[in-house]
This record gives structure tokens, sequence and C-alpha cells, in this order.
């Protein structure tokens, strides 16, 4: 018999006994935390929620992570704080180096982005914004802390990505560089677009862990222009191919690769947390 009718069986239809699981996990029972209504929206979570006695989603997420009141403030881990560190310093290397430039609105700058300026300057200052929020909203995130500005940033992430992604889409059709480097670039924006989405309608339905991973993977995706710029530049010194084929290249790897590579370290922390 399936595990999770099994347990239904056993447990019956309690709401407070989560079955989605499956294996022998979903037969245990887990300890769920009950918010009192008078909690502040702080302390109810990041919609101010009013909780229905249910236990409200796995156990690590919301009900134990941040709407219980009594729960202590998360204290980042030193591999977050310096990751977070690193990918400050890169962005703002890139923001300065590659996209601060174009501000000039110098047509020599811009080369063959010229006809295509009003698209190319829109993008960017999405991708900006995104870039900048995206690491304070990770720490906010972490820490519990001011979540009334997490929320309000988390609306500027999201116009930001919003923004971004379309006119992305438009440069992605318009490019000079080729077909596979667009299509490249058009795989970035929709991983960009589902990520995030995925992300905001996992707040939505407040499920916290959810909404957690998907914000790391969507500013994993945030941050591949980042990558692109890196991965170019080292290819160059490197003296490996042309400067079509490493772009080509980079619109791929810079977005696909880091995806790869966070995606374990994800499942592990669930995997950390299963009892
Ligand atoms: C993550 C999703 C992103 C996608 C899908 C994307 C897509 C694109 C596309 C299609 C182009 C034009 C390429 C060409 O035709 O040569 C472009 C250029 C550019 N993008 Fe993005 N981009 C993304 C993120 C970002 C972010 C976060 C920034 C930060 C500000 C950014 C800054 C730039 C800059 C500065 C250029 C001009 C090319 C250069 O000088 O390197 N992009 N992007």
């Amino acid at each position: 018999m399936d595990a999770s009718v099994l347990g239904k069986e056993l447990l019956g239809d309690r709401p407070n006994l989560p079955l989605e699981r499956t294996g022998p996990a979903a037969l245990r029972p887990r300890k769920c935390v009950t918010i009192s209504r008078r909690a502040t929206p702080l302390k109810r979570g990041l919609g101010g929620v009013e909780d229905d006695g249910a236990c409200m989603r796995e156990r690590g997420t919301v009900a134990e992570d941040v709407l219980n009141p009594a729960a202590p403030l998360g204290r980042p881990s030193l591999s977050t704080v310096i990751l977070l560190g690193v990918a400050v310093l890169l962005a703002a290397w890139f923001l300065a180096t590659a996209a601060a430039p174009y501000l000039s609105l110098d047509p020599r700058y811009f080369g063959g982005y010229w006809p295509r300026r009003g698209w190319l300057l829109t993008h960017i200052a999405g991708g900006f914004v995104a870039l900048v929020i995206g690491p304070v909203q990770i720490w906010l995130g972490t820490t519990r802390t001011h979540m009334p500005l997490h929320r309000a940033l988390g609306l500027g992430y999201l116009a930001g990505v919003a923004t971004g992604c379309t006119a992305a889409v438009v440069l992605a059709f318009r490019t000079e560089a080729g077909w596979v480097f667009g299509l490249g670039l058009l795989g970035l924006a929709t991983a960009w677009a589902i990520t995030t989405t995925v992300a905001y309608v996992s707040i939505r339905h407040r499920v916290i862990s959810q909404h957690r991973e998907w914000m790391i993977r969507s500013y994993v995706v945030t941050f591949a222009f980042v990558n692109f710029r890196l991965f170019t530049q080292i290819l160059e010194v490197a003296g490996v191919g042309t400067r079509l084929e490493r772009a080509t290249a980079a619109s791929w790897f810079c977005w696909a690769i880091p995806l790869l590579v966070a995606e374990p370290f994800l499942q592990w922390r669930k995997l950390a947390h299963t009892d």
C-alpha cells in the first residue's frame, strides 16, 4: 500500500499530521505549533495570515521557523556570510565595469546596441535593482529581521525582474550574436521568470521553505550576467575561442551550471533537516 494511504489509515484525517511525505517518515507524526491569533503580523509571518489552528506547513518551515514567536532569530552561517559577501563584491564589480558605463549615453560605448538603447537601458535598470536588492533580501530572510522592509524590497525585486526580463526577451530576439546565443539568453530569461514567480507564489501560500529555496534559485539566475562577464573574461585571458564563441558558450553556461551547482546544496539542506 502506498505509504501516504497507509499513513492516512493509521492516523485518520487529522489536519495536524501532514501526510504529503512518503516512505516511513510519512507515518511519524510531526510537532505542530499553533500561533496565537493575537500574534503580530511579523510573528505570524510575511503575509500576516490568521492561523486556523492547523499545522500550517512542513516542520522547520512556517510552523517552527518563522511563525513561532519563541523561535530564536536566525543566525546566518559563516558560509552564508562569505557567499553573500563574495556575491556583493562581484555584483559591484560587474555593475561598475559593465553596466554603469552605459549611463554615459555615449554611442561609442553602446556600439551595436545603439539602435536598441532604450531596451538595453530598461533592461539594465531592472537588472540593477534585482542584483542590488537580492542579497539584502536573502540576508533579511535568513536573519528574519525587518520583515516589513523585506516585504517592500520583495516587491521592488519583483518589479526589477519583471522589467529586466521583459526587456531581455526583446533583446534576445533582436541580438546580432546569432540564434544559439539568443536562445541561451531566452532560456535565461525563462529561468528568471519561472524561479521568481514560483518564489512569489510560494510566499503567497506561506510556504516559507519553498519561498527561500526559489528565491535562492532566482538570485542565482539574476547573478547570471555577472557569471557571463567572469566566464568570457577568463576564457579571453586563457586565449580560448573567438569572441562570438565565448559569448555563445557563456549564454548557456552562465545560468545552467550555477543552477545545477546550487541544487545539491538546497537538497542537502533539506536532507539534513529530515528526521
Ligand atoms: C538574469 C536574466 C538576464 C537576461 C535573460 C539577460 C539578457 C540580456 C540580453 C538578451 C542582452 C543583450 C545581449 C546581446 O544581444 O548582445 C543583455 C545585455 C546586457 N545585460 Fe542582461 N540579462 C539578464 C540579467 C542582467 C542583469 C541582472 C544585469 C545587471 C544590471 C544585466 C546587465 C546587462 C548589460 C550591462 C548588458 C549589455 C551587455 C554587456 O555589456 O555585457 N543583465 N542581457
